[in-house]
């Protein structure tokens, strides 16, 4: 047991946690009582019971515990859908890991992705017969379904970070799990090395990292030479076709390789990665027509997969496919559409066939230009390997690689590199300081970041006023690292009072916090064009958010449906009510900071203005200048960029601020608001310093502003 190994803890009786065994359980006529509810285990639960038994984590129960008990950390490598994530989280509760002496503390096991987390915790909760939420538990940005019985955590990465700002130590936790270490996310990778030295100061801390089996040497020497486990799968063969030309338009092919499968192989359900969201749900429709088209075969019944749909409908990968559609029909087949979250997270039986067209979308930052931006990228040859091994899992299966095959053996990347690798540091170097680690050249990461990223963070937050000259945190920054946001919002947050806009910021933020809540339906495009038009701000999308924010807001006092109200106008619901939950949080956080919630009089013609400058004092890093040459050239980076055809400004404003850089055909700013020269020198004078400018029209139109000479080139909506 965990608790021997802390001197004078009090052991706790094993067995009151040792999980019926299923086959005895049923021939006993005595009932169970499930220790934790205290109530009869239902029969649903001897059914769960039986399948788990047959995983092959099951078989390595005991080697398992017996070397987290010797050891203070174990690397354990598994086939996916052996049973890593949902049935070792539970040997260790079983184990009592989850007591230390008399005390309860909890298992904690970290998930890259949000969906994960919450789909594994619903998942154990079955299994352990209990309510989520109760003893088992999930925690993600913006959303707690923890409470204080709970004792086996699932939580993003991310969330186990910002848990360590308050509690450096992590003592609410005996044990802890990084699960999907080999995904390498920002967060995990920071996580490692707090982690390591956690365990220093904390030697009755344990460990678990699961992860891939190609990276577990790595982290077997990073973590002082750890020991491995390795459950063996149960896996079968996939056969892997390629291409024999290269695809033009692969959303194209993938459509046709799925209706080709279904039309012409065996039973079983088809598993199709795409990029994101809107081509997702685009897939389905299109799939959900062709099954109608062709009502003499079997159904095919097209089920998405991506970060933001909400847990209800996420469940639905996992409901069996549909039957014959007529009495000795063809047997209907289920196709999961679904982002790379499938590729490893979220194991879906009954796959047998997986469509790889190599896509998916990347995080990707140039430190030069100080540009991060997801781009849709080539996966790695072992992100392939991976989405092939998903067609395995019940029985041989196949790939279908929509490139060549000299494609896969020349052009694909080994491995993906890892996100730290390629991001802005600005969130992870806030972090680091606020969680008091001051030496971040010697933080022990597992693959440093370039020196030049780190430089391009530390400045960033030294504009910000979140890190002094010195690179120490100052109060400001102090009270940044609270906001599960990125700095730059952080600071039009912490601002908005002086700007008399807390109010309207809190909504801001909140719609930036969400998916996109515009609907715009290939065969409504028109009418969606003129409802997002009635809420459209001529200044800039950031006041169309904000008017969108209160005309949603409007109909809910007045009691009216917000979901007729979202239908009416081709918007998000989902997104809409989301935003209200961020922005209720956000405004806790604000409270908590004893930050004032202020509005302008919104007759005063101050009011939008002062929203403006506001976003300015974030955002003043991503502002582009009006070149005479009628394109815009962002500030100091000097790179050539488009207006993203989304926005709803519908002249070329001399300054813009944007929230966001998108590389696609060509270069993109989305979410795009005007602001004025001169507030650019006024709120942000040291960022704005055109002595460091590189020589450029924005320099000296500065310059002229600076000199008080200069009227605005164009006039200016207020
Ligand atoms: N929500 C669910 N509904 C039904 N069965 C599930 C669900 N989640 C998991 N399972 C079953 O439990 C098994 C083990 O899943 P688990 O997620 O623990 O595997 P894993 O070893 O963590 O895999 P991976 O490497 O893919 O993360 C799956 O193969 C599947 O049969
Ligand atoms: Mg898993």
């Amino acid at each position: 047991m965990a608790g021997e190994e802390v001197p004078g803890t009090v052991k706790r009786p094993a067995e009151l946690y040792e999980t019926p065994d299923a086959k005895k359980a049923k021939t006993d006529n005595e009932p169970k009582i499930n220790p934790l509810t205290e109530r009869e285990y239902s029969d649903r639960y001897y059914e769960i019971l039986q399948k788990r038994q047959k995983l092959p984590a099951w078989e390595a129960r005991k080697e398992f515990l017996k070397l987290i008990k010797r050891n203070q950390t174990v690397v354990l490598v598994g086939e996916t859908g052996s049973g890593k994530t949902t049935q070792l989280p539970q040997f260790l509760l079983e184990a009592g890991y989850h007591m230390q002496g008399d005390k309860s503390k909890g298992i904690a096991c970290t998930q890259p992705r949000r969906v994960a987390a919450m789909s594994v915790a619903q998942r154990v909760a079955d299994e352990l017969d209990t309510f989520l939420g109760a003893h088992v538990g999930y925690l993600i940005r913006f959303e707690d379904k923890t409470s204080p019985e709970t004792i086996l955590k699932f939580l993003t990465d991310g969330m186990l970070l910002r848990e360590a700002m308050t509690d450096p130590l992590l003592t609410k936790y005996s044990v802890i799990i990084l699960d999907e270490a080999h995904e390498r996310t920002l967060a995990t990778d920071v996580l490692f090395g707090l982690i390591k030295e956690v365990m220093r100061r904390r030697p009755d801390l344990k460990l678990v990292v699961m992860s891939a089996t190609m990276d577990a040497q790595k982290m077997q020497g990073y973590f002082d030479n750890a020991p491995l486990l390795n459950i063996p799968g149960r896996t079968h063969p996939v056969e892997i076709f390629y291409t024999s030309e290269p695809e033009r338009d692969y959303l194209e092919a993938a459509m046709r390789t799925v209706v080709q499968i279904h039309n012409s192989e065996p039973e079983g359900d088809i598993l199709l990665f795409l990029t994101g969201e809107e081509e997702i749900e685009q897939a389905c429709r299109q799939l959900r027509k062709e099954s109608s088209r062709n009502p003499e075969n079997g159904e095919l019944v097209a089920v998405p997969l991506y970060s933001s749909l909400p847990p209800l409908q996420q469940q639905r990968i996992f409901e069996p496919p549909p039957g014959p559609r007529f009495p000795g029909g063809p047997p209907g087949r289920k196709v999961v559409v679904a982002t790379n979250i499938a590729e490893t997270s979220i194991t879906i039986d009954g796959i047998v066939y997986v469509v790889d067209p190599g896509f998916a979308k990347q995080k990707v930052y140039n430190p030069r230009i100080r540009v991060e931006s997801l781009l849709v990228s080539p996966v790695s040859k072992a992100s392939a390997a991976q989405r092939a091994g998903r067609a395995g899992r019940t029985r041989p299966g196949k790939c279908f690689r929509l490139y060549t095959e000299k494609a896969f053996t020349t052009e694909l990347a080994e491995q993906t590199y890892p996100e730290i690798l390629r991001s802005n540091l600005g969130v992870v170097v806030l972090t680091l300081k606020k969680l008091g680690i001051d030496d971040l050249v010697h933080f022990d990461f597992l693959d440093p970041p370039a020196p030049e990223t780190m430089m391009r963070a530390l400045e960033m937050l030294n504009f910000l006023n979140h890190l002094n000259d010195d690179g120490d945190l100052t109060d400001a920054g102090d009270q940044a690292a609270e906001f599960p946001l990125d700095p730059q919002l952080a600071k039009m947050l912490i601002d908005s009072p002086k700007f008399k806009c807390s109010n309207e910021m809190l909504s801001i933020s909140a719609m930036l916090s969400v998916p996109n809540v515009f609907v715009r339906p290939k065969e409504f495009g028109k009418e969606a064009d003129d409802a997002k038009g009635r809420f459209t701000h001529l200044d800039g999308d950031h006041l169309t958010l904000l008017n969108v924010f209160h005309a949603y807001k409007q109909y809910l006092t007045e009691g009216a449906d917000p979901t007729q109200f979202c239908f009416d106008n081709y918007i998000n619901a989902r997104s809409m009510k989301s935003a209200e939950n961020v922005r209720e949080q956000l405004k806790r956080t604000m409270e908590r900071l004893n930050l004032q919630m202020l509005s302008t009089d919104f007759r005063d013609k101050e009011y939008y203005p002062n929203i403006r400058r506001c976003l300015v004092a974030g955002y003043f890093m991503q502002v582009a200048h009006l070149e005479k040459s009628n394109h815009y050239l962002t500030v100091r980076d000097n790179q050539v960029v488009a207006l993203h055809p989304s926005t709803g400004i519908t002249h070329k404003p001399e300054w813009v601020l944007y929230h966001e850089f998108v590389l696609t055909s060509k270069n993109f700013i989305r979410t795009v608001t005007q602001v004025r020269g001169e507030w650019l020198l006024e709120i942000a004078p040291s960022y704005y310093d055109v002595r460091n400018f590189p020589k450029s029209e924005a320099r000296n139109q500065l310059e002229r502003l600076q000199a008080g000479k200069s009227k605005p080139q164009q006039p200016q909506h207020q």
